[in-house]
């Protein structure tokens, strides 16, 4: 059988790889040939990641950073040419939420979700990508929600995650002319640690029911379309914001008697 690897040799920065979305990017560039640096503030969590990597055979360096801090993000950057010659590919995937209403946020969590979500994406994007156009190219890759593009989720998390999507565009149209594809990817319900014990109870029932897939996103499935991005076969897309929520963030169910009357019917019978 002949195994194609779309990364050997390349080196991929993936942040908040210890979190469980990063941790499976990380290792599936990792299976596929590229050196999966873990960007992480929780050593622990990303020596875990390490570890996963090692035992399958991979490469991975471990990085400890607060993505709030620019200066810990040079040093992020330094310490990866340093280690490894160069950049090819960044997934700004670090983020942080909360669930509340307006009424309810504080501004002090306001503040942090913007400084962690989209100010982390600047940060990490503003540092990398001079590595990058040196190089003669690269990518880079977002993580935002589909909770910034419909209205779902609290005021704060979803305007972090809608100002990743404003900026894709405008970054895309800046860096392409370097051969720097920026996209950014929109994850509807993923299983992770976090939302494991809601989806695992009649929630997680009623969230499938609205999913057109009728099934809840996995890890798997954002790391399959993340190392698209970052391959080969992505040359051409670029400032694509692009939902991965099997179906939902576009489909308003209004119920079954909605589904099912045909407003035409007493055409048809007379
Ligand atoms: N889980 C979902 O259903 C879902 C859906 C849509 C989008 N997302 C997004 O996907 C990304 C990953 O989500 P996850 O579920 O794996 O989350 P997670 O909490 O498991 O992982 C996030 C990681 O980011 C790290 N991090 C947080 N703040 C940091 C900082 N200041 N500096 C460095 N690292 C920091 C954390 O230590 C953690 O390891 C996030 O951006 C999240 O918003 C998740």
């Amino acid at each position: 059988m002949v195994i194609r690897e779309r990364f050997t040799d390349k080196v991929a920065i993936v942040t908040g790889a210890g979190g469980d979305i990063g941790r499976e990017i990380a290792r599936r560039f990792a299976r596929e040939g590229a050196v999966a640096v873990i960007a992480d503030i929780n050593l622990k969590a990303a020596r875990e990641t390490k570890k996963l990597i090692d035992e399958e055979g991979g490469r991975a360096q471990v990085v400890q950073v607060n993505l709030l801090k620019s200066e810990e993000i040079r040093n992020l950057v330094q310490a990866v040419i340093r280690e490894n010659g160069r950049i090819d590919i960044l997934v700004n995937n670090a983020g942080i939420g909360e669930r509340t209403t307006l009424l309810e946020t504080r501004e002090e969590m306001w503040d942090l979700i913007m400084a962690v979500d989209p100010g982390s994406v600047f940060r990490c994007t503003k540092y990398a990508a001079p590595e990058m156009i040196k190089r003669g190219g690269g990518k880079i890759i977002n993580i935002a929600s589909m909770m910034g593009m419909i209205g779902m989720g609290s005021p704060s998390y979803s305007a972090a995650k809608g100002a990743i999507i404003a900026m894709t565009p405008i970054v895309a149209a800046e860096l392409g002319p370097h051969k720097i594809n920026v996209n950014t990817v929109c994850p509807g319900f993923i299983l992770t640690k976090l939302n494991r014990s809601m989806l695992e109870t009649r929630i997680g029932d009623q969230v499938i029911e609205k999913i057109p897939m009728r099934r809840i996103g996995r890890t798997e499935d954002v790391a399959a379309l993340v190392t698209f991005l970052a391959s080969d076969d992505a040359d051409y897309i670029n400032g694509a914001i692009i939902p991965l929520d099997g179906g939902m963030g576009r489909f308003l169910d209004l119920g079954e008697d909605y589904r099912t009357y045909d407003p035409f019917r007493e055409m048809k019978e007379n």
